[in-house]
């Protein structure tokens, strides 16, 4: 019997051997000590996002140990907002433009569209460009998530915007094919590669028989931009969802979700005050709303059901990601003291049924206008 070895070595051990106990004791307490300060040192989360935690006391962060919150938000200097594409990311992009000549932060956007992953020089030579960047500053850019610490360099703040995954793909299908509000006329000169049977392709079709654009790995699209830059983040599948969501968690001082786009923007002008102070009267304000009216993709058709029905299936990794995502983020404004508006959280067929209806659909723009989108998703291969 286990237990009763136990007691019996309890019961003797600390008698016979004190002495040598003590010694284990404070060995054991010292290598603990120099473990976690060993794991801040190498690629633990940001002592940043820590401090953030803590001041938030939240209870779901990692490093919650109660004790007493620092008086003052510690604000970061280093941001690095590697954008999602089809995800308001535009709109945001616009915002940070005005706000960067505001509060005078250095904004560096990325003008690279359709490269998200990266070798691993080219993932050391961006990481030393992005921190030479005198702070405060702000890099964006279209790449999945790069790991500083991996390298040595230090772990900037991430943030991060997201949507429904099924709206974000109908809208990647349809700017591809038929742009944004400059009209389909437009857009036919800037994708005249595209051939007519690929640009009038029936979305359902697309969906039930199995075309590369609406089939995994190419529908496998959120979650990499969270897991990273290993080959097996772009492997639909636990490993890749659970790195994602670690990654969240770890690296992440926000990710909001575009269906609450005016929430999110009030979080971070709570979060990095110095950077989005002011940014929801920005949004608001009628000289925006004007150049916000300019976006938007043109939805030419909403897929059937049982086309939906199939694709849901088929992104369930993306939708445990998004709701995991969705979450996280009411908890925080939760505790930011923002109030939750309660949006119907059940996908059912119902709720496929009005997808077409969730997202406003000026927000509904991204910046590769001319350059094609993700090379995952630049070009079609029939079956
Ligand atoms: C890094 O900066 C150098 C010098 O400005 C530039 O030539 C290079 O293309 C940059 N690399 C990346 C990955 O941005
Ligand atoms: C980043 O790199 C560190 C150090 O190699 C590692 O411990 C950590 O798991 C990595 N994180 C991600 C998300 O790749
Ligand atoms: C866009 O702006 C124009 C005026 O600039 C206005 O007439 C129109 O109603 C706006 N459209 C939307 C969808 O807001
Ligand atoms: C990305 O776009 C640029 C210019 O639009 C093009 O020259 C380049 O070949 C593209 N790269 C990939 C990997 O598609």
């Amino acid at each position: 019997n286990p237990l009763f070895l136990l007691r019996l070595l309890l019961s003797v051990l600390p008698w016979r051997f004190s002495l040598r106990g003590y010694g284990f004791c404070m060995s054991a307490l010292f290598l603990f000590c120099f473990g976690s300060l060993f794991y801040q040192l190498n690629g633990g989360p940001p002592k940043i996002l820590l401090d953030i935690r803590q001041y938030l006391g939240s209870s779901t962060y990692l490093n919650d140990h109660g004790s007493i919150p620092p008086r003052e938000l510690p604000f970061p200097s280093q941001v690095v907002y590697n954008r999602v594409g089809k995800c308001g990311s535009r709109t945001v992009v616009i915002l940070l433009r005005l706000l960067a000549e505001k509060h005078q932060f250095n904004l560096f956007s990325s003008d690279i569209h359709n490269k998200t992953r990266l070798t691993k020089h080219e993932q050391v030579d961006l990481m030393t460009n992005i921190s030479k960047i005198p702070p405060p500053f702000l890099y964006t850019r279209h790449v999945h998530f790069l790991n500083f610490s991996r390298f040595r360099i230090e772990q900037p703040v991430y943030i991060n915007i997201i949507r429904d995954p099924i709206n974000r793909f109908l809208s990647n299908y349809f700017f591809r094919r038929f742009g944004d509000w400059r009209g389909e006329q437009n857009h036919l000169i800037r994708t005249p590669g595209m051939k007519d049977d690929e640009r009038y392709l029936d979305i359902n079709v697309c969906i039930l028989e199995n075309y590369p654009e609406c089939s995994n790995p190419r529908v496998f699209y959120i979650i990499p931009y969270f897991c990273g830059q290993h080959p097996q983040c772009r492997e639909p599948g636990v490993w890749a969802l659970e790195r994602a969501k670690q990654n969240v968690l770890e690296n992440y001082l926000i990710v909001g979700i575009l269906e609450e786009l005016e929430e999110v923007l009030l979080m971070l002008e709570r979060l990095l005050p110095h950077y989005f102070a002011g940014v929801l009267n920005i949004y608001k304000s009628p000289e925006y709303k004007k150049m916000g009216n300019m976006t938007g993709t043109v939805r030419k058709q909403t897929p059937s059901l049982e086309a939906l029905k199939v694709l849901y299936h088929r992104m369930r990794y993306e939708y445990d990601f998004y709701n995991f995502v969705r979450d996280q983020f009411h908890l925080m404004k939760k505790k930011i003291g923002l109030k939750s508006v309660v949006k119907a959280p059940a996908y059912t067929p119902t709720f496929l049924r009005e997808l077409a209806l969730r997202t406003p659909q000026p927000l509904d723009e991204d910046e590769e206008l001319d350059s094609d989108l993700e090379d995952a998703n630049s070009w079609l291969v029939h079956p």
